[in-house]
């Protein structure tokens, strides 16, 4: 749905004592939203059930990010990102998200949870908004997606792991 959406540019913010909070299935189709997420990207509960994840994704968002956080999750780790997210409008609003996997009672993974906080201000301004940009800008210069992703990935990796820290050192660096 989010492809319908054209991207206002306009930021929203929201409360820095809430949490935005979503669980969802193998897939990543949701099957919790609490209430802040519903109001800052203007669906419904309803709405939101069943859909995949993407429904709030903006196009500003590398696809390397993407690859990161499910390599995580699907290896059964923990995992943190920085994340601008769309709402219904267009309008946007960042996120530094926390994304886990949910176990049953087996101790099998039964599907990944996620608990937002309002980001740093400064971290988003002046680190990963305009590393995000570069990443989009590898993505959209190859020949293919396949490749793009490839190349933006390495460099998210490179970057991150620089002075020799985890991708996970790197983000709480910041
Ligand atoms: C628990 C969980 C939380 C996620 N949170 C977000 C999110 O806040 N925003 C987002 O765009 N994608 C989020 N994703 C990733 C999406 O599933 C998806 O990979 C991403 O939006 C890219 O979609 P696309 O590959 O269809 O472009 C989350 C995935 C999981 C499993």
């Amino acid at each position: 749905m989010s492809q319908l959406i054209t991207p206002t540019q306009r930021e929203i913010f929201f409360d820095p004592d809430s949490f935005i909070v979503s669980k969802t299935d193998l897939k990543g189709r949701l099957t919790y939203t609490n209430r802040i997420f519903c109001e800052i990207a203007g669906y419904t509960e309803k709405e939101l059930a069943g859909q995949p994840h993407s429904m709030i994704r903006h196009p500003d968002m590398p696809r390397a990010v993407f690859k990161v956080l499910w390599d995580a999750i699907q290896d059964g780790r923990e995992v943190f990102a920085y994340v601008k997210n769309m709402a219904r409008n267009g309008d946007h609003y960042w996120v530094f998200a926390h994304v886990t996997p949910s176990y049953d009672g087996n101790l099998k993974v039964c599907g990944y949870h996620s608990n937002r906080r309002v980001p740093k201000r400064d971290v988003v301004e002046k680190v990963i908004a305009p590393f995000y940009a570069e990443l989009t800008r590898i993505e959209a210069s190859c020949p293919n997606a396949k490749e793009g992703l490839a190349a933006s990935h390495r460099h998210l990796m490179q970057t991150a792991t620089a002075n020799k820290a985890s991708y996970d050192e790197f983000v709480f660096s910041l």
